[in-house]
């Protein structure tokens, strides 16, 4: 039985720009209106936002509202839920998408700046208490803080919900180049399918989709590092996501913790055990190797200012 989004009402953070603003414009298409939280819309968004006026110009038509957020910000993800409450009657789909793929401002290879390491780009603080990194405030807290506020929605009324996150094949893979970013989708896994057994106790459907790489802004962040790493990269694109992300929402035998890999022409469900690698070449990005010599080689001849 395939379940509808015509109707209902989600919450998308992230979708200012790639693969959850692509999600958002295709959940409204499907009828579906939509809050989107993120720092800011790019111009795409901005179009979409004209397309889907809210309050909505005829009844029974879906509509889009921006509510500006900082996902790290615990305050301003309150706000976000309840403004998306004060909007709509319902909130019955929640995609936690704000991701950030190590900038160089958050990188476990730019450690927080101190006396003895004072060139670092890193924005993370040594001196903070508690101490944190941006990559895994943003691509693994703000997901478990945001299925918390919904969770507690949907219990408290009695309710049914579904929550897609956004992870990665960066989920099962490992990689030096970026290790925060790996360790955050590790984590989000985790916690996906620690969340599985809620679809049948409680009608409470959580799942992640796990694409290989697609050529969104998220590369970008650190354009020299880019231009490096991105050379014969083989893309997905970000319909290929998108379609899977809505067949996690309405695909009856998903959301037990359904981790759904997607790599270009192919998907399928990652089992908890003994999980066969991605098929050769699904995530091909021959330019890492070149990468990690040059890494290694500053750590072996510099090493790490920390
Ligand atoms: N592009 C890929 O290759 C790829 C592959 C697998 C998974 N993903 C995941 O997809 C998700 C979306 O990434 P994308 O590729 O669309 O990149 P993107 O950069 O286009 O989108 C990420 C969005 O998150 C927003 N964001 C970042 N920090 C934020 C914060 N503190 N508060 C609110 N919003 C914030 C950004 O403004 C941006 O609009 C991420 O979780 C990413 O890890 C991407
Ligand atoms: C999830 O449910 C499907 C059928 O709906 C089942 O095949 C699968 O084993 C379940 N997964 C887990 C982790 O329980």
């Amino acid at each position: 039985m395939a379940l509808s989004v015509e109707g209902k009402h989600a919450l998308v953070t992230g979708a200012g720009s790639g693969i959850s603003l692509a999600f958002a414009r295709r959940l409204l298409q499907e009828g579906c209106s939509v809050v989107i939280g993120d720092l800011k819309l790019g111009v795409e968004a901005e179009a979409l936002l004209k397309s889907y006026p809210h309050p909505p110009t005829a009844r029974d038509t879906p509509s889009v509202v921006f509510h500006e957020t900082d996902v790290t910000s615990w305050p301003q993800l309150a706000s976000l839920f309840a403004a998306a409450l004060a909007t709509f009657p319902t909130l019955d789909i929640v995609v936690p998408g704000a991701g950030l793929y190590d900038p160089p401002w958050s990188s476990f290879w730019q450690p927080p700046h101190t006396a003895t390491n004072p060139d670092s780009a890193s924005r993370d603080r040594a001196d903070s208490e508690p101490g944190h990194y941006a990559v895994l405030d943003v691509n693994l807290v703000a997901p478990i803080r945001m299925s918390q506020l919904a969770i507690g929605h949907w219990t408290k009324r009695k309710e049914r919900g579904c929550i897609v996150h956004v992870g990665s094949v960066a989920g099962y893979l490992a990689e030096a180049a970026s290790p925060l970013y790996f360790a955050s989708k590790h984590g989000l896994h985790g916690f996906v399918r620690s969340l599985g057994d809620m679809r049948d106790e409680l009608g409470i459907r959580v799942s992640c989709v796990a694409p290989g790489p697609a050529n969104t802004g998220i590369w970008y962040q650190d354009p020299g590092r880019a231009d490096e790493i991105l050379q014969g990269c083989k893309w997905l694109t970000v319909e290929e996501i998108v379609h899977a992300m809505l067949e996690l929402v309405i695909k009856d035998e998903y959301g037990n913790g359904t981790i759904l890999e997607v790599t270009p022409g192919e998907t399928r469900v990652v089992p908890m055990f003994n999980a066969q690698p991605p098929k050769p070449g699904a995530v091909h990005m021959p330019a890492m190797g070149a990468f990690h010599e040059k890494l290694f080689h500053d750590l072996r001849t510099k090493g790490l200012g920390v």
